[in-house]
């Protein structure tokens, strides 16, 4: 399973990078907006810091403007992945990219009709938003577990399932056990997965009695 980063803050990104646990990033116009920086520059700068795919979100709503915007960004690394959104115009960008060899990220996913579609248009990730489904009462799990059932009977779609929009460590736990190839996780979430208060009870007690002992390894 992958691990992206769900942020477009560089600190915390190269925080995670530094685990070598970390296999890519995604960014969209809300996060970018956080940063309060030129979007090319932090999209450049995420680029040089992480190998693996970095998910940059195109903003315009028409096919024509949509495209050049992706060739744009797509310019600007090799690892970039453009963003674009599950509208008729969005998806059409994306087969005209992935033709030309560039990595798509097809965001704002609600439903298992629109993820058939974006891996007909060649789309490399599929993003399905899951706490946005969980905040309106329906299941966003759910949708994974569909994806993942239809995909699997269609080999020739290469699209992997990225779940997005992920709020807990439960999520990702759930999203592993479906087979979902990534997850983009926010850091918060993403530190919080290395934590168990029995592994800092055991690891006390084995450092206190580690120092009954007098000794020292090196
Ligand atoms: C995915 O690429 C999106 O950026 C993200 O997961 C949205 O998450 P949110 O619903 O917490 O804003």
């Amino acid at each position: 399973m992958k691990f992206f980063v769900d942020t477009a803050n560089i600190d915390e990104i190269r925080e995670l990078a530094d685990t070598g646990l970390l296999d890519g990033v995604t960014t969209n116009p809300s996060l970018i907006a956080k940063t309060g920086l030129n979007f090319l520059d932090v999209v450049a700068e995420i680029c040089a810091v992480v190998e693996g795919p970095v998910s940059a979100e195109v903003a315009a709503m028409d096919f024509e403007t949509m495209l050049a915007e992706g060739r744009k960004l797509a310019g600007i690394a090799d690892n970039i992945a453009v963003k674009v959104p599950l509208t008729r115009d969005g998806l059409k960008a994306c087969k005209v990219l992935s033709q030309a060899g560039t990595m798509v990220n097809v965001t704002l996913c609600f439903s298992v009709n629109q993820a058939i579609l974006a891996a007909k248009a060649g789309a490399s990730f599929i993003s399905p938003f899951v706490g946005r489904l969980d905040d309106i009462a329906a299941d966003g799990m759910n949708l994974i577990a569909e994806i993942m059932e239809v995909y699997a009977n269609y080999p020739d779609f290469k699209t992997e399932v990225l779940v997005a929009s992920v709020r807990s460590p439960m999520h990702i736990v759930e999203a592993a056990k479906m087979g979902a190839h990534v997850a983009t996780v926010p850091p918060g979430v993403l530190w919080a997965m290395f934590n168990h208060p029995l592994t800092d009870k055991g690891l006390a007690a084995f450092m206190a009695d580690w120092e009954k002992t007098g000794q020292s390894i090196l």
